[in-house]
């Protein structure tokens, strides 16, 4: 008898399993997911802390296991604290989406992101918090808006139900945020298998890996703008595709597990950056060196990598928005145009604008066109500094005054 009751519920247990079988899939373009083994599902990062603390440990510092926080895990963060919106009490919330680097938004209990604020939740919009500024913005106000962002900010997802059965959340997951198995794939059977080396696990350096999520649209080599005047975010891998970098992998610059943005768990800007532009390459490091805006605070990024991607904030006339390019070559015309004409896509190089003036503010394209080729090895002549003094541009000055304290900040740090 009772093996007959051992009997039954295996044979349940086996039915259950084949009928929650799922079709999993992930990124932009939603392509199935591949697994290490036919047999693997996902077990989640906790299991996967037991044998692999230090990967654990890094990645906890990272963005990724921040994308959705639950009310309880959001007011851990805080610095500084992110607040719910107003006619709001964490208590009508289901989730927060992100609040780690750039800005938040807020999934109430039926699913919905929330696009209706105030006092009697009547005002459309005011429903995106940016970091930056402490600033509440617009976000599709007043729209009924489903969350279907699974694909991107989760792990193990399905189009298929809806997760927790919350009608405005499209389809389901395994685990919120990006887990460990975003990118290794479902590690049951590793685990089962007690690990190791090329045991039912993906280990894949390729680019592609994370242009799956950091991408934008149907074409992986366009970069779409945002309103004609900013690159949109997350567009990293179609940057990389269409720069001079497009032969390099992520993973060779970046440490994946770590942070590089600063963020609530990050206080080191690009933490992860495990190859320094100088190490590949010598020559433009050795002929910058010495010049008058090193000597002044500038580095590489500073010129080759401006934050012309806009998250949550961005000042067009300023130049500046939040998200560093991956462009990295600089067309030196002071005619070339950053967007086409429609202003719909970035023509897959920087301007001069986007690298000079966002620092020169007083200066404008032609100014900049004329310094620009030969810009590493350029010293300002004494001589002609003290027969025509150059009274110093007060931005500069300050952006280098940053520069060399987040330096000294980011050194601090690391010692610690
Ligand atoms: C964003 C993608 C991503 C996430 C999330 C991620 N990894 Fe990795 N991991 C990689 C890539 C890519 C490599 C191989 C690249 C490399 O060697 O640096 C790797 C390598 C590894 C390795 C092999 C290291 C070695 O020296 O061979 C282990 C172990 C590992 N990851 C464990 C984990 C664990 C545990 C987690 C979660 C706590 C995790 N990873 C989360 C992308 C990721
Ligand atoms: C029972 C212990 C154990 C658990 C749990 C475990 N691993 Fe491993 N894993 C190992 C061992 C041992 C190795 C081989 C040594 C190493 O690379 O650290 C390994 C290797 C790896 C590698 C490198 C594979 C390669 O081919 O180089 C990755 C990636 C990895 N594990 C990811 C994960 C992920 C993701 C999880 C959670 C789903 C996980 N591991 C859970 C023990 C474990
Ligand atoms: C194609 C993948 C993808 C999709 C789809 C996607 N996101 Fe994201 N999202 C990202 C990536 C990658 C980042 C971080 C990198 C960046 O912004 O450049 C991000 C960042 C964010 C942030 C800022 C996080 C923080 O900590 O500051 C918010 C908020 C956000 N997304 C909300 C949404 C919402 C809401 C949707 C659905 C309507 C959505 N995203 C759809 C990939 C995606
Ligand atoms: C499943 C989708 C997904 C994959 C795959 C993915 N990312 Fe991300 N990534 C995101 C999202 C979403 C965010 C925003 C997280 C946040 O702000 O909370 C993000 C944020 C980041 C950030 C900024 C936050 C930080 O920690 O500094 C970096 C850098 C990053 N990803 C690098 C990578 C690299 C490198 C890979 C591949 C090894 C990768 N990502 C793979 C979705 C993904
Ligand atoms: C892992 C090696 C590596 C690292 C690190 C690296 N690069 Fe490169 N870079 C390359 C390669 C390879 C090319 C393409 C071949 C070439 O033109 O030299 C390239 C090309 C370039 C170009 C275009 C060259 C041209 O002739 O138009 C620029 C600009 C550039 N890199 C800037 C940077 C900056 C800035 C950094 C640091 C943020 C950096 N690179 C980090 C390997 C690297
Ligand atoms: C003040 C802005 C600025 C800074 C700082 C800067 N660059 Fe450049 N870089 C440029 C411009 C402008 C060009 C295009 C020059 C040309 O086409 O003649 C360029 C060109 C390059 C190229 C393409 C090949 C070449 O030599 O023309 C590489 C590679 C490069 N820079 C790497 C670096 C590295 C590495 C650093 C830091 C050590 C750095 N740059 C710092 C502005 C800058
Ligand atoms: C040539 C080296 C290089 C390559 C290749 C590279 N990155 Fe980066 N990435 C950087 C550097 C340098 C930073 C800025 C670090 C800092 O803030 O000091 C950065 C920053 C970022 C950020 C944070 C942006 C911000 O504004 O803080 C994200 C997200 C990111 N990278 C994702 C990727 C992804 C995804 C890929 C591959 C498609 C990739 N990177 C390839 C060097 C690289
Ligand atoms: C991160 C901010 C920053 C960026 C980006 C930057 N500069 Fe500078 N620049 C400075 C600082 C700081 C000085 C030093 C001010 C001084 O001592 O006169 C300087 C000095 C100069 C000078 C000499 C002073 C003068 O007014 O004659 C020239 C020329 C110059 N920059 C050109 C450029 C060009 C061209 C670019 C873009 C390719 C560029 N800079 C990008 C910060 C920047």
């Amino acid at each position: 008898m009772k093996i007959l009751y051992i009997l039954l519920a295996f044979a349940i247990l086996l039915s259950v399993q084949q009928v929650s079988a799922k079709d999993y899939v992930i990124g932009e373009h939603k392509v199935p997911v591949t697994k290490p083994d036919p047999a693997s599902t996902y077990a989640g990062s906790e299991k996967c802390k037991t044998c692999h603390m230090e990967k654990y440990n890094d990645w906890k510092t990272s963005g990724h296991p921040y994308k959705l926080n639950t009310p309880a895990e959001i007011q851990v963060f805080n610095s500084p604290p992110i607040p719910a919106p107003e006619g709001y009490t964490y208590n009508d919330i289901y989730l927060v989406i992100g609040g780690w680097g750039w800005k938040s938004r807020y999934i109430d209990n039926n699913g919905y992101i929330i696009t209706k604020t105030g006092a009697d939740r009547s005002v459309n919009g005011s429903n995106q918090y940016n970091i930056a500024t402490k600033q509440w913005v617009d976000y599709h106000p007043g729209e009924k808006l489903q969350f279907n962002c699974g694909n991107c900010h989760t792990t193990g997802y399905s189009l298929a139900g809806n997760q927790a059965n919350k009608p405005g959340i499209v389809g389901t997951w395994e685990e919120k945020s990006i887990g460990c198995e975003a990118c290794h794939g479902p590690g049951s059977v590793h685990i089962a298998k007690g690990g190791g080396k090329g045991v039912a696990i993906i280990k894949n350096d390729s680019a592609a890996v994370c242009g799956a999520c950091h991408t934008r649209g149907a074409d992986d080599t366009k970069i779409i703008a945002k309103d004609g005047k900013f690159i949109d975010h997350h567009e990293q891998y179609p940057e990389i595709l269409n720069g001079p970098h497009k032969g390099l992998n992520c993973v060779q610059c970046h440490e994946p597990h770590k942070g590089s943005h600063v963020g609530q768990t990050n206080p080191t800007e690009g933490a992860n950056i495990e190859a320094q532009c100088s190490s590949c390459h010598a020559k433009q490091n050795t002929d910058f060196t010495g010049s008058t805006m090193q000597k002044a605070g500038v580095k590489c990024i500073n010129c080759h990598m401006p934050a012309i991607g806009e998250s949550a904030t961005g000042d067009a006339a300023r130049f500046k928005a939040d998200v560093k390019t991956h462009l990295f070559k600089i067309n030196t015309d002071a005619n070339a145009k950053m967007f086409t004409d429609d202003g719909k896509f970035a023509n897959g190089y920087l301007t001069l604008e986007w690298t000079c003036l966002n620092c020169h503010n007083t200066k404008d394209k032609a100014w900049a066109g004329q310094y620009a080729k030969g810009i590493h090895k350029y010293v300002k002549a004494e001589a002609t500094a003290t027969a025509t003094p150059v009274t110093t541009p007060k931005t500069p000055a300050f952006e280098a005054l940053i520069a060399i304290s987040a330096l000294l900040v980011a050194g601090l740090l690391r010692r610690r």
